[in-house]
C-alpha cells in the first residue's frame, strides 16, 4: 500500500481545532498553558488514540507521541510543532505542523505501512512566548538552554507561574525534559511571509534562519503628579519609553531588508491617571539574517539607550534575556525535502526563517530541517493568516515521504 495524505481529513483537523478558543475574526486565541490550549492539547490526543500512539510528557508539558518500528531500538523519526497561539493568532502557525505530523501518522496507520524505526509526533510547549517569556520554552528547556526551574518560576502578567499553569492544567508530565533518541527532527510550518506566493514556490526548504536577540527594557524615573510637577522636574518613565519604542524602528529600518526590530509588550506603572508613570518595562528584540549585524543593532540600540537616560534622568535596565539562531539546517535533510518535492513536481525555494521556531533547539541536537508552506498575502499573527487546502497537503504530503525514505532505511 502506497501512504498518501488526505487533504480533506487534514484540512477538517485544522479547522475542527480552531474551534477551540475562537476569536470574531476566524482565527483562535490559545495562549500556553490556558485552559484553551489544554482543551486543543486533549482533543489532539483524542485523535491519537485510535493510532495505537503511546504518550508521553515531560515536566514543561511537551507532549511525545509516539508510534513504534519494527526495529524497536532504532532511534525514532522525530517531527511537529505547536498548538498554542498568540492573542490574534491564525489557524495554520505551529497547528499546520503537528496535525501535518498527525496526517503522517494517520495515513500510515490507514495504508497498514509499518516503518523501522519509531516516529514521534511532538507538541512543544510555549513556542510564542507571548503569555511566557521566552518563546520556544518547551524546546528550550528540552534541549538544556533553559533550566527546567527557570522555566517553571517564570511568571505572566497576572503572577501566574508555569509551574502554577502546568499543574492547573493538568500539563506537567512526569518526565525530565531532555534531549531525545532521534535520528532526525523535521518541521513544516506556514511562510509567515509573501515570498513563496510571490515566487510560485510551494516547497520552502528552510536552510538557516535569523539570528535574534530579545530583551526586557526596565526604565525607573520618579513618581510625580501630572499637575504641579513641572516639565523640568520630572523624570517620566513613558515619555523616555516612546523615545525608544521610535528608536527600535528606526534602527530595524536602517538595518533593511535583512534587519528587524520591535518594541512588543509594555507595562506602566502605575498606569494612573493623574500620575507621571516613573516605571515602564518593554519587550524589544532585534533580528537579521547575519549575526554580527543583529549584534551591530543591539550595539546601536544601547547606545541609544544610554543617551535617552542621561538626557532624561531615568534608569534604563537592560536584561538581554535569550536569543535564537542563527542556525543552518542540516544540508543532507534539506537535499532530501528538495528531492521528495521534485518527485512530486512541486516547486521548491530555498528560506530564510526569520521567526523563531522549535527546530532552532533542535538542530544542534540532531539532524533536522523545516519545510515552509506558502502563506496567502503574507499573513500571519493575525486572524486572516491563510494557506489553502492543498498547499498544506502538499507540504503535508512531503513530510510523509521525507519520513518514509528516513524512518525505513
Ligand atoms: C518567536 O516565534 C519569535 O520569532 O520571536
Ligand atoms: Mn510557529
Ligand atoms: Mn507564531
Amino acid at each position: 500500500m502506497i501512504a498518501t495524505i488526505d487533504p480533506n481529513r487534514l484540512w477538517q483537523s485544522i479547522m475542527d481545532i480552531a474551534e477551540i478558543a475562537p476569536t470574531p475574526e476566524g482565527g483562535s486565541c490559545r495562549l500556553a498553558l490556558t485552559p484553551e490550549d489544554a482543551a486543543a492539547r486533549a482533543l489532539f490526543l483524542r485523535w491519537c488514540q485510535p493510532l495505537g500512539l503511546h504518550h508521553e510528557q515531560d515536566a514543561i508539558g511537551n507532549m511525545f507521541l509516539r508510534r513504534p518500528g519494527t526495529d524497536a531500538t532504532a532511534p525514532a523519526v522525530a517531527f511537529g510543532s505547536h498548538l498554542d497561539t498568540v492573542p490574534t493568532g491564525g489557524r495554520f502557525d505551529g497547528i499546520a505542523g503537528v496535525l501535518a505530523g498527525l496526517e503522517v501518522i494517520r495515513a500510515l496507520h490507514h495504508a497498514g505501512v509499518p516503518t523501522k524505526a519509531p516516529l514521534e509526533l511532538v507538541n512543544w510547549t510555549n513556542e510564542e512566548g507571548s503569555r511566557f517569556r521566552p518563546a520556544m520554552m518547551g524546546s528550550r528547556v528540552a534541549a538544556g538552554e533553559l533550566p527546567l526551574d527557570t522555566a517553571l518560576a517564570t511568571t505572566d502578567d497576572n503572577g501566574i507561574s508555569v509551574a502554577r499553569a502546568l499543574s492547573d492544567t493538568g500539563q506537567a508530565g512526569t518526565l525530565i525534559p531532555a534531549p531525545r533518541d532521534w535520528s532526525a527532527w523535521l518541521e513544516l510550518h506556514i511562510e509567515q511571509g509573501p515570498v513563496m506566493e510571490a515566487t510560485g514556490a510551494e516547497i520552502g526548504i528552510v536552510v538557516a534562519t535569523m539570528h535574534a536577540r530579545y530583551f526586557q527594557l526596565t526604565v525607573t524615573g520618579e513618581p510625580s503628579h501630572v499637575g504641579p510637577t513641572e516639565m523640568n522636574r520630572r523624570h517620566d518613565s513613558l515619555a523616555a519609553a516612546a523615545e525608544i519604542v521610535l528608536a527600535v524602528e528606526r534602527i530595524a529600518l536602517a538595518a533593511e531588508p535583512f534587519g528587524r526590530a520591535s518594541t512588543s509588550w509594555i507595562e506602566n506603572i502605575p498606569n494612573a491617571r493623574g500620575n507621571v508613570p516613573h516605571i515602564t518595562r518593554l519587550h524589544c528584540d532585534v533580528r537579521h539574517n547575519k549575526a554580527g549585524e543583529a549584534i551591530a543593532m543591539e550595539t546601536s540600540l544601547r547606545r541609544t539607550l544610554s543617551d535617552i537616560a542621561a538626557r532624561r534622568g531615568v534608569r534604563i535596565d537592560v536584561d538581554p534575556y535569550a536569543t535564537f539562531g542563527p542556525i543552518a539546517f542540516d544540508t543532507k535533510l534539506g537535499a532530501l525535502l528538495r528531492a521528495k518535492a521534485a518527485d512530486r513536481q512541486l516547486p521548491t525555494r530555498d528560506m530564510i526563517a526569520a521567526a523563531g521556531h522549535d527546530s532552532v533547539l533542535m538542530a544542534p541536537l540532531v539532524p533536522s530541517a523545516m519545510l515552509f508552506v506558502p502563506s496567502v498575502g503574507g499573513i500571519t499573527h493575525n486572524p486572516k493568516e491563510y494557506s489553502t487546502k492543498e498547499q498544506i497537503a502538499h507540504g503535508a504530503q512531503v513530510l510523509l515521504d521525507t519520513v518514509l525514505e528516513l524512518a525505513t532505511a
